[in-house]
C-alpha cells in the first residue's frame, strides 16, 4: 500500500511544525523588544523570556527549519512530489474549487491536493522562502549587503520579515480550521494510510 503521505513527507511536516512554532513565538518576543507597529504580543505568547533569551532560539530553530526545508524541497523534487502534488494549479482549476470551496461543496480526497489547497501549500513554501531571506538579510545586513538591497533596504526587509510572519500565521490558522472540519486529514498526516480513490483527474 502506498501511504497517502509518505513517511519522510509525514516527519519533516512535523519537524516544519516544532521549527515554526519556536520561530514564530521567539519572534513576538523579538519584536516586542522594539515594536514597530500600535501593539505589542501578549507575554504568555512568546518563547524566550527576554530579547537574548528569544534570539537564542531564534538563531537556533532557523537551521533546523532550513535543513528541514532543503530536505523537503531535495525530497520533492526528486520523488516527484512537488511536481505530482503541488504544482501550481490553473486559474479556471482554482476559481472552480474556490467557489466550490465558499459554498461548500469541494470534496476533500485524502492524498489528493485540490486545486485552492495546491496554491495554498505551495504559497505558504514560497512564504517562508521570503521569510527566511528577510530574515538573514536583518541579521547580517553588512555582509549581506547585496540581498538586503534586494528586499528595498533595512527597513523595508523588515517589514517585509512582519508581513510574512502575518501571512504564515494566517495561514496556520486556514490550516488548522480545514483540518479540524476534516479530522480523517490529521491521521493520515501521522500514520500510514491508503489515498482515497480519485474520481476526476485535477487540472
Ligand atoms: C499543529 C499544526 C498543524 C497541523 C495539525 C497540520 C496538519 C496538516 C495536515 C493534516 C496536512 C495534510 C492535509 C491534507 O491531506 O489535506 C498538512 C499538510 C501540510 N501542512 Fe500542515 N499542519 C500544521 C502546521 C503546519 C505549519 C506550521 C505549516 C507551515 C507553515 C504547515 C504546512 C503544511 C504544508 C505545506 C502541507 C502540504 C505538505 C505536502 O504535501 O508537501 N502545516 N498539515
Amino acid at each position: 500500500m502506498r501511504p497517502a503521505h509518505s513517511l519522510p513527507l509525514r516527519i519533516m511536516h512535523w519537524v516544519n511544525v516544532y521549527a515554526v512554532c519556536c520561530m514564530v513565538f521567539s519572534g513576538w518576543e523579538i519584536y516586542n523588544a522594539s515594536p514597530d507597529l500600535p501593539f505589542s504580543f501578549p507575554q504568555w505568547a512568546t518563547l524566550g523570556g527576554w530579547l537574548g533569551g528569544a534570539l537564542a532560539w531564534h538563531l537556533s530553530a532557523v537551521w533546523l527549519l532550513v535543513l528541514n526545508g532543503v530536505a523537503y524541497l531535495l525530497y520533492g523534487i526528486f520523488s516527484g512530489h512537488l511536481k505530482r502534488d503541488l504544482r501550481p494549479p490553473s486559474p479556471r482549476a482554482f476559481l472552480r474549487d474556490f467557489v466550490a470551496a465558499l459554498r461548500l461543496r469541494l470534496p476533500h480526497k485524502i492524498g489528493h491536493y485540490n486545486a485552492v489547497q495546491r496554491l495554498f501549500y505551495g504559497g505558504v513554501i514560497c512564504i517562508l522562502i521570503v521569510e527566511v531571506l528577510t530574515g538573514l538579510s536583518i541579521w547580517k545586513p553588512v555582509q549581506l549587503g547585496g540581498l538586503v538591497s534586494l528586499f528595498g533596504g533595512y527597513v523595508l526587509a523588515r517589514n517585509i520579515h512582519l508581513a510574512m510572519m502575518i501571512l504564515i500565521v494566517g495561514f496556520i490558522v486556514v490550516h488548522l480550521v480545514l483540518v479540524a472540519i476534516v479530522p480523517r486529514t490529521l491521521v493520515a498526516m501521522v500514520k500510514a494510510v491508503p489515498s482515497d480513490p480519485q474520481e476526476t483527474p485535477d487540472v
